[in-house]
């Protein structure tokens, strides 16, 4: 049932292109000019009247509600809050029936997540569940939502659902943007010829294997790691992270690269290698001076670049180039390597990559 591959979590990395395939099948809609989610055409007067959304979720869902938020104030203007489940289910959250509240899980039975939006519901807010196991507790108790359609997902580290994740909140902040008129049709047309495309895309990200596999040997012995990103990569730099830390057990910290002058920078030396996720976006400037920071202080750089970027082979040690997209779906395609490296840094170590010490796949308790 691996498919011919070693452990679940390789299987799950090659298995994008299809389980993107799954979660956009239907939804982008005459030629690619319109996006229909049937939890969004069914409550059209919620989302044309809502005042705030917050996002909710816990891990790697919680990453990708980071990168929801940035899609829904782009192509909304709604003020959006995101919040780890366990936070807001005891921080006295003020709501009323103009919120929306937007849980995400993989699983919908994340302990935390299910009693936040049980209280949210109580306190009258309209709430949205963005899950994959479908008919699990988390949707059950939502008013409405989209599934993402990845397939299950075995491997502890979650990877398709990320994916998922980030795509069906795509989806949502363009059909909720498509309702309020607060997104152009030309904008709107370019974004979703990409994401249309995206199966393709990941295809062809998922060609670095090799090159990522053979990275990972020199880093394999690292104590400590730095992920560093900005704008829409800042949250995948977290999930980044997150993802080598759990399976390696390699301390990994994921930061907005502009803070790091804030405090880590002083942690910078030669045993401290950082990987900087600097695609050719509105933020490409920033993020090179946030590089030569890094390569100053005697830092190993791994950059994930656009491809075709020459410039930055003569800064950073490593550069890993991933294919071209709009700057709002960046996130979806630079996870690709950072999945790689983050799997073969934890098969390096000889680490059980698909059940990692004292994690489970799904937490119910809290
Ligand atoms: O099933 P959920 O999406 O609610 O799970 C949330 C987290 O427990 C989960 O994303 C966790 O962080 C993963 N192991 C990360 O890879």
């Amino acid at each position: 049932e691996k498919g011919g591959y070693d452990t679940f979590m390789l299987k799950e990395i090659f298995e994008q292109p299809s389980t993107l395939r799954d979660c956009l099948r239907g939804r982008i809609v005459d030629n690619c000019s319109r996006v229909v989610l049937s939890g969004v055409e069914l409550n059209k007067e919620r989302f044309m009247k809502a005042e705030r959304i917050t996002l909710v979720a816990c891990g790697t869902s919680w990453h990708a509600a980071l990168i929801g938020k940035r899609l829904i104030q782009d192509f909304c203007q709604i003020p959006v809050e995101v919040e780890y489940a366990s936070e807001f289910r005891y921080g006295n959250p003020v709501l009323n029936e103009k919120d929306i509240v937007i849980s995400i899980s993989q699983s919908g039975e994340t302990a935390d997540t299910l009693a936040a939006i049980q209280l949210a519901r109580e306190k009258g807010a309209f709430v949205y569940g963005i899950c994959n196991v479908v008919g699990a507790s988390i949707p059950r108790n939502t008013d409405s939502g989209t599934y993402i359609h990845v397939g299950p997902e075995i491997g502890v580290a979650s990877t398709k659902a990320f994916t998922g994740q980030v795509t069906v909140l795509t989806l949502l902040a363009l059909s909720v943007g498509q309702l309020r008129g607060t997104i152009d049709n030309e904008t709107l047309h370019n974004i979703l010829v990409s994401l249309d495309k995206m199966p393709e895309t990941i295809k062809e990200a998922l060609k670095v294997d090799d090159e990522v596999k053979k990275l990972s040997k020199i880093f394999a012995y690292a104590h400590n790691f730095l992920y560093l990103g900005r704008g829409y990569n800042y949250p995948t730099a977290l999930e980044g992270a997150l993802k080598l830390k759990e399976i390696s057990y390699i301390h990994a910290e994921g930061y907005p690269a502009a803070e790091m002058k804030h405090g880590p920078i002083a942690l910078i030396d030669h045993e401290m290698p950082s990987v900087i996720i600097a695609p050719s976006d509105s933020l490409y400037d920033k993020i090179i001076s946030n590089v030569q920071q890094v390569k100053s202080r005697g830092g190993a750089v791994v950059a994930i670049v656009s491809e075709g970027n020459q410039a930055m082979n003569d800064i950073a040690d490593f550069c890993i180039e991933i294919p071209e997209v709009p700057e709002c779906l960046t996130p979806i395609v630079a996870s690709i390597p950072l999945q790689l490296l983050a799997y073969y840094i934890a098969v390096n170590k000889g680490k059980d990559v698909d059940q990692p010490r004292n994690l489970a796949k799904s937490v119910t308790v809290e």
